[in-house]
């Protein structure tokens, strides 16, 4: 009999038999399947697991930053063109929201060692215009919140902290999202746990809280906290206060079904990130064995997303992408690369002075990491390198 071809996919259902359980219990004993109790409780519980005050559940981690960001808009009157800053890499959205907003990106390059900025880019780029740092804690791996902090000084500069690939990541004294102003979380269907697609925002801040939920919801007034209704009815007498709009609004809210999943995934969050980790540090045993050729940073904090390959070489990398795709392990860039090299933002932004994220575009790419990843998968991941760097064919350079 043939053996089935190997398979190591960039993104695995990560749905288990319990969640389908649960969710099949929870379809045949109700009728409301819109945002209700569900999605409180799924939010008062990662405001717990995660140490924050408020959480607000939503669509997408990219309605997250939609709703963050406009909301901040309004909240502190900016100006248009309002600057903040945001690394070179990161995910598309972080940046097109702000353009869609009217507000300034102002990009920084990134370091190699914790993929966040390059801190000395970071100092450079602030000016009196700067309102927010947009930081992203990519692929698992905690920026340092401590250097960022002592960059900004004095100065009245925000903090918000996209933590889609670093759920549960540790800085020194607290988990990465409890930082800042605000910070977001993705749950889509790949991520260390899903709700298909869904995303979070937390903060301590309740004027903004409340922001969040109006806007979250066309801008309604009964999406407040049931103590504030009735000043809001008294204040607006004249208007019925089922359809009372306090401000613009979006819909960007999730559903009851996705919440319950939310709240079952929730559950083995911490063992899945264990795992993760776990899979990550072996693997940086089996890249030990090619100092020459490649690395990948180690991180105490880490809560990993994917097992990066950074190459020296950037035809050792092009050869080793494809001779991984071949052997059936599914790969792609670090997020999407520099993102100034993208057609819609080359004709706005210079593509100058970004040297380490230009390096990460050229010279890495990264394969799946999650539960699934186990022994068997890293042995093999192990044969497989010995094959590749053990071939002359691959590293010299012709
Ligand atoms: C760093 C980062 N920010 C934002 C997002 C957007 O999240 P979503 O895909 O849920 O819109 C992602 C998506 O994977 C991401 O990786």
């Amino acid at each position: 009999m043939k053996n089935k071809p190997f398979l190591w996919k960039l993104q695995e259902n990560i749905i288990e038999k319990e969640n389908k359980k649960t969710l099949i219990k929870f379809i045949t004993s109700t009728d409301r399947f819109t945002q209700f109790t569900q999605v409180k409780k799924f939010e008062n519980e990662w405001s717990a697991w995660q140490g924050r005050k408020y959480s607000v559940f939503v669509n997408s981690g990219s309605s997250a930053i939609l709703l963050i960001f406009s909301a901040l808009k309004e909240y502190y009157k900016w100006e248009k063109d309002t600057e903040i800053i945001v690394p070179a890499v990161t995910w598309i959205t972080d940046i097109s929201i702000l353009l869609q907003l009217d507000l300034q990106p102002v990009f920084v390059d990134i370091n190699c060692n914790d993929f966040s900025f390059d801190y000395d880019d970071l100092a450079a780029k602030i000016t009196s215009k700067t309102k927010i740092i947009f930081l992203t804690h990519l692929i698992g791996f905690p920026a340092n919140i401590d250097i960022i902090k002592k960059i900004i000084g004095k100065r009245k500069i925000h903090l918000i902290e996209d933590c889609c690939e670093s759920p549960g990541a540790k800085t020194f004294y607290t988990k990465v999202g409890n930082c800042g102003l605000v910070s977001l979380f993705s749950f889509y269907w790949g991520h260390h746990m899903t709700t298909v697609e869904g995303g979070m925002i937390c903060t301590d801040n309740k004027n903004l809280y409340h922001l969040f939920l109006l806007k979250r919801s066309h801008g309604l007034a009964r999406e407040l906290p049931k103590k504030l209704h009735r000043y809001y009815k008294n204040k607006h007498k004249d208007i019925d206060f089922n359809f009372l709009f306090l401000t613009n609004g979006f819909n960007v809210r999730n559903t009851e079904l996705s919440a319950v999943l939310g709240s079952s995934q929730l559950e083995k969050l911490d063992v899945y990130i264990a795992q993760r980790n776990n899979s990550y540090q072996k693997f940086l045993t089996i890249i030990k064995k090619y100092p020459t050729f490649l690395y990948s940073p180690n991180n105490d904090g880490i809560s990993s997303f994917c097992l990066p390959f950074i190459l020296k070489k950037m035809y050792i990398k092009n050869n080793l992408q494809k001779f991984l795709t071949a052997e059936g392990v599914e790969t792609r860039p670090i997020i999407s690369g520099n993102l100034l090299r993208q057609p819609f933002l080359k004709s706005r932004f210079k593509n100058k002075g970004f040297p380490h994220a230009d390096f990460l575009h050229k010279n890495a790419f990264y394969i799946g990491n999650n539960q699934f990843v186990d022994n068997k998968r890293l042995k093999h991941l192990k044969n497989l390198l010995e094959k590749f760097f053990t071939n002359p064919k691959y590293i010299i350079y012709e």
